[in-house]
């Protein structure tokens, strides 16, 4: 099915497709080539997520990836993106200290980075956070469950909200956020039944990666969706394609023809513009007296 909002999404766009049973379709976006094509595939969001300290950084965890680096991406992401949403992700510890830091942050995000939205991680614990930065007119999507930047709380990538009173807690996360004014909630790696029970509790929508198939939208990264990122593939992920293969194959044909001297050829050569658009010819052919002339000039020293 395609998306019934093809002109440009903004964040009320969100509340009406939950409110029509639209699913919301979000992936992850670190640069703009990429944002420029998954934008064409008709993504509605693409998250600036600190995954990139994965994907991108070869990291272990989100935890050392730092403002400066999210707006550098996410300014890539704002300049190949047409249609989709950007959200931005606040890396650790930029919005725990005090609401001056994450204001002043998130501020970062959107004039520095071009952002639309930021997300961040956490409950009760960051709905005062939510609370300012909506107030001061940015958008802010929340982020529940297995939240990776409290990797080392948590001990490990583990699925959350598993007991009945971990449930309760994490509902009671989930619409402390949406009271605090969050947008839209992501539900990471939790049961489905309490994504289901958390997204029928909810005005916002929730969009889930891991939590099962009852939230409003659905968000996996980018590199698993492609098969970019060979080290780790998250078991409710699903490739769409295996592009790790495919880059593997044409570096190999590429190494291969360098080696071997078949390119360049004479037909790639003769590819290259030699005319403009006026059809002047820009690359003059040499004759061989002139080439040999060439060859002998010396070049004088200055
Ligand atoms: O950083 C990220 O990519 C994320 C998604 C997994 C939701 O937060």
């Amino acid at each position: 099915m395609t998306s019934t909002t093809p002109k440009k999404v903004r964040v009320p766009d969100l509340a009406l497709m939950k409110q029509r049973g639209d699913r919301i379709v979000m992936l992850t976006a670190y640069d703009a080539t990429m944002a420029r094509l998954l934008d064409r595939g008709g993504i509605d969001l693409l998250l600036v997520g600190d995954s990139l300290g994965n994907v991108i950084m070869g990291l272990d965890t989100t935890i050392p990836v730092t403002l400066d680096v999210m707006i550098h991406h996410t300014r890539a992401v704002a300049r190949g993106a047409n249609r989709a949403l950007v959200v931005a992700d606040m890396p650790f510890l930029t919005y725990q200290v005090s609401l001056e830091q994450a204001t002043r942050n998130a501020t970062r995000l959107f004039q520095e980075g071009g952002a639309a939205a930021v997300k961040l991680e956490g409950g009760r614990a960051v709905a005062d956070t939510v609370r300012k930065l909506t107030a001061a007119g940015l958008p802010v999507m929340g982020h529940l469950g297995l939240t990776p930047q409290h990797v080392h709380r948590l001990g490990g990538m583990r699925q959350q909200a598993r007991s009945e009173s971990a449930a309760h807690e994490l509902i009671l996360d989930a619409l402390a956020l949406e009271d605090a004014g969050a947008f839209a909630i992501v539900l990471e790696a939790i049961p489905d039944t309490v994504a289901e029970a958390v997204t029928s509790q909810l005005k916002i929508p929730t969009i889930g990666i891991g939590a099962g198939s009852h939230c409003d939208g659905q968000v996996l990264v980018s590199y698993d969706v492609l098969g970019l990122f060979d080290t780790f593939a998250p078991p409710f992920a699903k490739q769409y394609a295996q592009l790790g293969q495919v880059i593997v194959r044409a570096a190999k044909d590429y190494a291969n023809d360098v080696r071997e001297g078949l390119f360049p050829t004479s037909s790639t050569l003769s590819n290259q513009q030699t005319s403009d658009l006026a059809g002047r010819r820009v690359i003059p052919s040499l004759n061989d007296r002139a080439f040999e002339e060439l060859k002998g000039a010396r070049v004088p020293v200055r």
